[in-house]
């Protein structure tokens, strides 16, 4: 993303990382391998999905892009409890972040489980800006080496 939408790397690197800042008293930090500081993801159809999960680094940013209104699915859900690690545990008891184009949210969920629903329609595209900013005591040295084979399908 960094060579191909330079001006948002700039904000990510700059005023959002500015932004989260605000939340903490740790200084916050970009990540230093640009793969993984900042992408955009990209949600098609009613098959694709984000899988429940917790994160590595203690700060997300999400950058919303697209509009997905109650009933359309693609809202963001997290779990209120740190037992909570499956998808009906996340349920039956959570927060919900229903994607206005614009808004930009930023949380720690190295222990709030937490999943994105399916779009409802096949015609459906959710786009969000995904950030990770760390600090000195959750470093980006702590992120697991075999993460971004996961998430990108290579190795580090
Ligand atoms: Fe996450």
């Amino acid at each position: 993303m960094r060579h191909r939408l330079p001006w948002l790397y700039s904000l990510y690197e700059g005023l959002f990382r500015d932004l989260a800042q605000l939340g903490t008293h740790e200084p916050v930090s970009v990540a230093a391998n640009a793969v993984y500081g900042a992408t955009l993801n990209v949600q098609r159809g009613v098959k694709m999905r984000y899988e429940c999960h917790v994160d590595s680094n203690p700060i997300e940013g999400l950058l919303y892009v697209t509009d997905h209104p109650k009933g359309s699915g693609g809202e963001l859900v997290v779990a209120n409890s740190t037992m909570a690690n499956s998808v009906s545990e996340v349920d039956a008891d959570c927060s919900v972040v229903y994607p206005a184009s614009g808004n930009l949210i930023f949380f720690d969920a190295r222990r709030f489980a937490h999943y994105v629903r399916p779009l409802t329609s096949d015609s459906a595209v959710r786009v969000v800006v995904a950030m990770n900013f760390y600090t000195p005591s959750s470093s980006e040295a702590d992120r697991p080496k075999d993460l971004s084979g996961h998430l990108f399908g290579y190795q580090e």
